[in-house]
């Protein structure tokens, strides 16, 4: 696609759907715009958003593509295991010395998409520290993945493939699947819609998990998010990435590596 063009589209993407692109890499967003309009029938970019103006399934289909909503629960198990081995257990501990004895973890899923990675926090919590009263909030810039976040599902048989069939007889409805969420778990989550880059953060975090949400940002919009993560983090929290999202001098902004994929604040 032509810069002018992207230009262009950017403004109207802002304007009809509330994402702003600036924030996105540039050249992997232009493929990914050229590949979805080759999709359609339609040869130009006006005639796509005369199209979306009036076809909300296709605006819905258009903003998932967008913003990207892959997941599924325990994604990545390797992390998820380092998580509990090398990272909860700490946490935990701190928490146990310094917060009154019922209260758990303050934990927030930044980027969560239908919420998944929510409730696969909230599992493990309740099987490590089930009698602590734990905050989790979990939030996203897409009204539509909250909305399937908030209701508890229906998760596809393939989102749901890392639960064992201990976790599904004890965290899902027995329909499915698909899969629903329990009120029990469902109940626990405090799912707000928030744009990373241009809402105020919560703060006083034990944990913060951005897993394959910054993978897509510019390195500007990286070197603007990473402090505000770090000044969210209580002294000492965890801040967890996805695999491939690496702080390059993360001393720099006060955080010190703990194992892959975790970062903790001075
Ligand atoms: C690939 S999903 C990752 C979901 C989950 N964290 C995981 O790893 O399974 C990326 C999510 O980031 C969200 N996202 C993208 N840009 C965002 C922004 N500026 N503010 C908040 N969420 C954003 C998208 O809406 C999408 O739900």
């Amino acid at each position: 696609m032509d810069p002018n063009v992207y230009e262009s589209v950017k403004k109207s993407i802002n304007r009809q759907l509330r994402i702003d692109l600036t924030y996105y890499k540039d050249e992997q967003m232009r493929r990914r715009l050229d590949s979805w309009l080759a999709r359609t029938t339609l040869s130009s970019w006006d005639e796509y958003f005369l199209l979306i103006n009036s076809d909300e399934k296709e605006l819905t289909r258009f903003r998932n593509y967008l913003t990207i909503n892959v997941t599924e629960f325990f994604r990545d198990m390797d992390r998820w295991k380092s998580l509990m081995s090398d990272v909860l257990p700490v946490l935990l501990k701190e928490a146990a010395e310094k917060k009154p004895p019922s209260e758990g973890l303050k934990v927030w899923s930044a980027g969560c998409s239908v919420g998944v990675e929510a409730y696969t926090v909230a599992m493990i919590l309740d099987q490590m520290a089930p009698n602590k009263k734990h905050t989790i909030i979990a939030s996203d810039v897409d009204r539509g993945a909250l909305e399937k976040a908030k209701a508890g599902g229906p998760y596809l048989a393939d989102e749901a493939r890392n639960l064992t069939d201990v976790q599904k007889r004890k965290y899902m409805e027995p329909s499915g699947p698909p899969f629903y969420v329990r009120k029990s778990l469902t109940s626990l989550i405090n799912f707000r819609e928030q744009n990373l880059m241009t809402d105020r953060f919560d703060n006083n975090f034990d944990l913060i998990i951005c897993r394959n949400v910054i993978i897509y940002f510019t390195n500007e919009a990286k070197s603007i998010l990473y402090p505000k993560f770090q000044q969210a983090l209580r002294p000492g929290g965890i801040l967890f990435l996805g695999g491939t999202e690496i702080i390059p001098r993360p001393m720099e902004i006060g955080l010190k590596n703990h194992g892959i994929s975790f970062y903790r604040k001075e």
